[in-house]
């Protein structure tokens, strides 16, 4: 497999309904977050059971601050059908998405933290969107405002699925390592929490839980995200 090092170039889109919104220092936090989450890092990582320790990854995937791009516009619920990548519907066009990670920031509504695309997906509309109050180290994001919405998408757009894999015991997230379950969990869950006869792995970012509960990927999810680095994988444009 792909064992070398990837650092990926980072282009914030902020669609923020007054100018300021978005400091510099939630945007450098999220980016701080991310590089400690994908080089196992995270502060709580001492939290993982002994039963899942020997499942624990060091990704060895580092994000830079490459741009940011602004634009103000009032909108306060942009949904999830792509409007914020947009300029002609007043959000930001991606930018060249074969060599960077878009991060677009707007007031998604609906409740929604954040939402991405697979690889393999049409190019303007390539990257992760996460809500204003959700980006970064935010206390406005409550529960969720340690960043980790953040790791969770950028998990989706390297290729993983939820642990449980969307679906009933018998429905995979295709990563041998990630004990099988049949829903999300929710909040911080106390370990052992039992479905489908195995011990959720709820501390995985590819998980429901809060961000503070949240903190390690599986060797078996890096396996499967670095395989996209490799000679004629969807990101291996992206492996500089
Ligand atoms: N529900 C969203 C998704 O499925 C994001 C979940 C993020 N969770 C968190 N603790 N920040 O993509
Ligand atoms: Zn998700």
């Amino acid at each position: 497999g792909f064992t070398d090092p990837v650092t990926i170039p980072v282009v914030v889109n902020i669609i923020e309904q007054f100018s300021g919104q978005v400091s510099t220092q939630q945007i450098n936090s999220q980016i701080a977050i991310l590089n400690e989450d994908y080089n196992d890092n995270n502060p709580n990582t001492n939290g993982v059971p002994a039963e899942f320790a020997g499942d624990v990854a060091n990704c060895g995937i580092s994000f830079t601050l490459a741009q940011v791009n602004r634009v103000v516009n009032t909108r306060s619920s942009w949904g999830t059908n792509d409007a914020m990548k947009d300029s002609g519907q007043g959000g930001i066009d991606v930018t060249d998405p074969s060599t960077y990670l878009n991060i677009w920031v707007c007031e998604i509504g609906g409740g929604i933290l954040g939402y991405a695309q697979f690889p393999g997906g049409p190019s303007a509309t390539d990257g992760v969107v996460i809500g204003t109050d959700y980006f970064g180290n935010n206390a406005a994001g409550g529960v969720y405002g340690d960043g980790r919405t953040g790791t969770h998408e950028v998990g989706h757009w390297l290729n993983l699925r939820h642990i449980w894999g969307d679906g009933n015991c018998r429905r995979d997230d295709f990563v041998a390592d990630t004990p099988t379950s049949d829903g999300p969990n929710y909040g911080c869950p106390s370990y052992p929490t039992v479905n489908c006869r195995s011990n959720d792995m709820t501390m995985n970012y590819m998980d429901y839980v809060y961000d503070d509960c949240m903190y390690m990927f599986t060797n078996g999810q890096n396996a499967r995200m670095r395989a996209l680095f490799e000679a004629g994988g969807a990101r291996a444009s992206l492996a500089g």
